[in-house]
C-alpha cells in the first residue's frame, strides 16, 4: 500500500464574493480534507459548490479567511505547482476541434500514448474509443464524431488524470453516468492515491464517498459519513429519502 501524503486541503473561515457583487456566495466554511480521502460535495443548485472548488486553484481568490494545500497557502504558491497539483474537471465538459488524443493531453503535449491510455482507462473511457472509427485519431467536436455526455465527460476526466494530479475536483462530471461505470470509476480515481473532491447532485455518488460535505446557501450546513449525516442532519435525511 502505497503512502499517501499529499494531496491535504483546508478551508478556515473562507468567505467569498465574486468581485463587484455585493452576494455573498460562500460564508465561514471551514473543513479539512486528508490526502487520499474521497469527499463528495452535496447541495442543491445555487448551494455554491462550483464558487468553493473554483478557489482551490485560484481561479478565484478568497474574499475571507485561508484556502491551503499541504499546509500552503495557495495564494503564496507559486500557480504553476498549484495548476500542477490540482485536476479541475468543470461542471460542462469543453473539447475542441481535434483528435482524442488531443483532446486528453491538452496541457500536457508531452504526454505519452502509454499516459493518454492508463488515464483513458481509468476514466472509464477506453473501451468506447477503441470503437470509434480511427480509435485515439478519431475526431471529435465541429465535424467530428458525436460523442454523448456522459462519453464527454469522461474524457475531460481522463484529461485530468493524464496530468497525474494530487487532488481532483470532479464539478458534477458523472451525473450523466450510469451507476455501475461511475462505481468503476471511483474506484479507479481511487488507485491514483490522490484526494478526490467531487460535487454530485446524487445521493449514490454520496453515499460511496469517505466522507460528505453539505452546502446550503453558501453555508457548510453538515459533514460526516452517510450513516452519521443520516442521524445528525434533518436536511440530509429528506435528500436521502426523497
Ligand atoms: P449548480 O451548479 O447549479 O448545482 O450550483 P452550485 O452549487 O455550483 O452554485 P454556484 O457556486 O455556481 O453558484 C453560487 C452562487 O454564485 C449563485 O447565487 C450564483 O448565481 C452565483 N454565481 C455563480 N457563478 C457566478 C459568476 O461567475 N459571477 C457571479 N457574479 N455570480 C456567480
Ligand atoms: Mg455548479
Amino acid at each position: 500500500d502505497l503512502t499517501v501524503n499529499e494531496g491535504k486541503i483546508e478551508f478556515t473561515n473562507v468567505s467569498f464574493q465574486y468581485p463587484g457583487t455585493a452576494e455573498m456566495v460562500l460564508e465561514d466554511i471551514s473543513f479539512k480534507i486528508n490526502p487520499g480521502e474521497t469527499v463528495a460535495i452535496l447541495g442543491a443548485t445555487g448551494a455554491g459548490k462550483t464558487s468553493l472548488f473554483q478557489l482551490i486553484p485560484r481561479l478565484y481568490d478568497v474574499t475571507g479567511g485561508i484556502v491551503k494545500i499541504d499546509g500552503h497557502d495557495v495564494r503564496k504558491m507559486k500557480m504553476e505547482n498549484l495548476r500542477r497539483k490540482v485536476g479541475f474537471v468543470p461542471q460542462e465538459a469543453l473539447l475542441f476541434t481535434g483528435s482524442v488524443k488531443e483532446n486528453i493531453s491538452w496541457g500536457k503535449e508531452d504526454a505519452t500514448m502509454v499516459e493518454i491510455t492508463a488515464a483513458s482507462v481509468n476514466a472509464q473511457i477506453h473501451e468506447t474509443i477503441m470503437n470509434l472509427p480511427q480509435q485515439y485519431d478519431t475526431r471529435v467536436g465541429q465535424k467530428g464524431v458525436n460523442l454523448s455526455g456522459g462519453q464527454k465527460q469522461r474524457l475531460s476526466i481522463a484529461r485530468a488524470l493524464v496530468r497525474m494530479p494530487k487532488i481532483l475536483l470532479l464539478d458534477d462530471s458523472t451525473s450523466a453516468l450510469d451507476m455501475k461505470t461511475e462505481a468503476k470509476l471511483l474506484g479507479a480515481l481511487k488507485e491514483y492515491t490522490c484526494t478526490t473532491l467531487i460535487i454530485t447532485q446524487k445521493i449514490s455518488t454520496a453515499i460511496e464517498a469517505d466522507r460528505i460535505l453539505l452546502l446550503e446557501d453558501g453555508k457548510l450546513l453538515a459533514e460526516g459519513d452517510h450513516d452519521s449525516l443520516l442521524k445528525t442532519s434533518g436536511l440530509y435525511k429528506r435528500i436521502f429519502q426523497s
